[in-house]
């Protein structure tokens, strides 16, 4: 997504380990993320659930959105922000791209 020359990118893995349209954990330091392949383009959220810390990547993808298997609620892949359930809340997102078969994501 994000071309910022600023930024630092990190391998978290080859693309073809990831589904060809789903979510996949990874673990960048402390930091857990989960990296998501959905209609060709590349995604990354922090993977834990503003609501009672689920982890997001397991759930279903639809329309731009992953939803967390703890309650029902949705968030965007792009933007991070919550698409079904109370206002106000959101996921940090990473930039995420791929690269030669190598999936990158931008700190
Ligand atoms: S923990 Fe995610 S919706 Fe409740």
């Amino acid at each position: 997504m994000s071309t910022d020359p600023e930024l630092t990118w990190k391998p978290v893995g080859q693309a073809a380990d990831w589904p060809a349209d789903g979510g996949k954990l990874v673990q960048v330091g402390p930091r857990r993320i989960g990296v998501y392949r959905h209609q060709g383009a590349w995604y990354a959220l922090k993977d834990v659930c503003p609501h009672a810390g689920v982890s997001l990547v397991k759930g279903p993808i639809q329309d731009l959105a992953v939803m967390c298997v703890g309650h029902g609620w949705t968030f965007r892949l792009d933007t991070g922000e919550i698409d079904r359930g109370p206002g106000g809340f959101s996921v940090p997102t990473y930039p995420a791209r791929e690269r030669d078969g190598v999936v990158e994501l931008g700190f």
